[in-house]
């Protein structure tokens, strides 16, 4: 992959490929044209045949021929490279990637999971009776190919061995521990319940103690298949009735999964004992956008269902809380209650707002005016994050049930609206404003800008190293005082007037907070001796950093796609990965 993508880099002219879209008049070394990608009357679109890219100083978007043509005829990466490929008869080469050595590795952890399942088959012994003590069947047994780990130190480390399996990988697979030169076995005397993805494959185990004891649960450890952040419990064998039924029922204990699965509620997954997360819900999109949080009815149920209400929403998923009242949680529920109470409470769950509001209830005392206005603000907080048509709904339903104005809910809206907007703050409003802090390469930048304020209109270049909030109204702040500045003396963007920033002008549009950020800046660092090497190494830290981030995301894809999705896109995320680890390298 990474082949034919130098390859289309070395034989494909970017101004070519633009031309064929984009009418481009030469100016200079470069091309200029209209902005394919907003709506301009002037020209501010320029590509770079030395460069080999294009740039656009309007909208800001930008990047090699294979970003254009991504973005004009809206493909993914793949997609571009075999356009272009095939535009201009090169050959497509398909990365392998660190395939082979996966499959392994889930070949292991299927041997260990047989290992598991027979100890658990064969005979009377203490993990079939703890099974038995808890209600499950054999079916639901083999359905979820729970297993026994016997009271024994190595017992699935000899039979892993005598298979020619390495000591290394048992350990890569957190399947054994070591002590001196000796192996021992982790899961010992514990019930097991085999991890796997939505393909089936078996990526991790959770070992429940038989009896008290602690820990309660031991799971593997995060390794090379098994990220608890990416995958769900029990999803694999539910979410062909997710799909069928549309919904999906979120739980969060590998008991309860199984439990409610066995009393008739197929559609059901567990969290991996950790807080719900991004990727785990995206997983879940794949299947329906309907969730059902199933929590324990105590305070920490009812936190963690407000948090992961929230990251459903994010993902504009329809999400809705249930708590189990009669008994400690789903497990006992459906045990004591059934099927159709179970299905009763789904039918009453509460969705987003209405959750978010009753919540907001119980938390003010309404009976104060005092009261209803904190009220008020919370609630226009949660209907901010709503539709249109939903907040109206919701929002005339407070109004005539609080006797407050729909106008002054509306303006509480707009509020919340607005404060959320640039920066993504904390819902508190007790809480100041965080802020993420700037990075030594951001403050380099910025102490480069007040000595080399021309580099400040090269915002195409330095636009990506500058993340921060603070970073961003700094140089933002900075390009204005300069424009301002440059006005007034009656120079034009091609002859930037030499000297110094106006930095009263830069302070006046900072808060407090950044001011200060700006002064320590200023006042606190040393000036680079060479500001334009200093800027040069910024900007390739900044690319560094990216792209490592870029990596890491390339690496959660593949964890979540992994061969669950068809191997197209496994290949592809594996090509890209290697092309951006060897663009890290280089
Ligand atoms: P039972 O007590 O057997 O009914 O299990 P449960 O599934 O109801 O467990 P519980 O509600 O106590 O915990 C929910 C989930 O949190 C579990 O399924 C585990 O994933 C995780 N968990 C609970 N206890 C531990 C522990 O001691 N260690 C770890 N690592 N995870 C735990
Ligand atoms: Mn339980």
């Amino acid at each position: 992959m990474s082949r034919t993508v130098d390859e289309i880099k070395e034989k494909v002219n970017i101004v070519d490929v633009v031309g064929q879209v984009v009418q481009l008049k030469r100016t200079g070394i470069n091309y200029k044209g209209l902005c394919p990608f907003h709506q301009e009357k002037t020209p501010s679109f320029v590509v770079s045949d030395q460069r080999q890219n294009f740039h656009c100083f309007g909208c800001g978007e930008g990047g090699d021929v294979i970003e254009f043509v991504k973005k004009y005829y809206n493909l993914d990466f793949t997609e571009a490279v075999e356009k272009l490929a095939s535009q201009y008869n090169i050959p497509v080469e398909w990365g392998k990637g660190d395939h082979g050595e996966r499959e392994e590795l889930y070949k292991i952890n299927r041997e260990a999971a047989a290992y598991f399942y027979r100890q658990l088959r064969k005979g009377p012994n203490p993990g079939l009776t703890y099974a038995a003590g808890r209600g499950l069947t054999k079916e639901t047994l083999h359905t979820f190919g729970i297993g026994y780990a016997p009271d024994e130190w190595t017992g699935l480390y000899d039979t892993l061995k005598a298979k020619g399996i390495t000591e290394d990988k048992m350990m890569k697979l957190g399947l054994i521990s070591q002590s001196g030169k000796r192996y021992y076995d982790k899961f010992r005397n514990r019930l097991i319940f085999p991890i796997q993805n939505t393909a089936g494959k078996i990526i991790g185990f959770g070992g429940r103690i038989l009896g008290d004891g602690q820990p309660k649960y031991l799971n593997s450890q995060e390794t090379p298949v098994f990220q608890k952040k990416n995958n769900l419990y029990g999803l694999y064998q539910s979410k062909a009735e997710a799909v069928k039924e549309d919904k999906i029922v979120l739980v969060e204990g590998y008991m309860d999964a199984v439990s409610l699965y066995q009393g008739g509620i197929h559609n059901v997954a567990a969290s991996l004992g950790t807080a719900l997360t991004e990727n785990q819900v995206r997983l879940l999109k794949r299947y329906t956008k309907n969730a059902y949080l199933c929590y324990d009815s105590d305070e920490a149920g009812i936190r963690a269902a407000l948090r992961g209400m929230d990251i459903f929403q994010a993902e504009g998923m329809d999400v809705r809380v249930l708590h189990v009242t009669e008994g400690k949680d789903p497990d006992d529920f459906i045990k004591q209650r059934g099927k159709e109470a179970f299905l009763d409470l789904m039918d009453a769950a509460l969705p987003y707002a209405d959750y978010k509001i009753k919540y907001l209830e119980g938390q003010h005392d309404l009976s104060t005016d005092r009261g209803r206005v904190a009220f008020l603000v919370d609630a226009a907080g949660v209907l901010a994050r709503l539709g249109p048509v939903e907040a109206d709904m919701y929002t005339k339903e407070l109004s005539d049930r609080y006797g407050i104005s729909r106008d002054a809910i509306r303006r509480e809206m707009e509020g919340s609206r607005k404060e959320r907007a640039p920066v993504p703050r904390r819902q508190d409003p007790e809480e100041q404003t965080v802020r993420t802090p700037m990075d030594l390469t951001e403050k380099l930048l910025i102490k480069v800008f007040l000595t080399q304020q021309e580099y400040l209109d090269r915002e195409a270049e330095w636009k990506d190293a500058i993340q921060s909030d603070s970073g961003q109204l700094i140089a933002a702040a900075m390009q204005k005082a300069r424009a301002g500045n440059a006005g007034a003396a009656g120079s034009t963007p091609d002859t930037p007037a030499p000297g110094q920033l106006d930095e009263r002008a830069v302070l006046e549009q900072l808060d407090e907070q950044d001011q200060q950020v700006f002064l320590s800046i200023r006042d606190g660092m040393p000036a680079p001796a060479d500001p334009q090497g200093a800027y040069r190494d910024c900007l390739i830290k900044a690319k560094k950093a990216l792209l490592r981030k870029r990596e890491q995301d390339l690496i959660d894809r593949l964890a979540l796609a992994d061969g669950t999705v068809n191997k197209e896109e496994v290949d592809r995320i594996t090509a890209e990965l290697i092309d951006v680890q060897m663009k890290l390298k280089s």
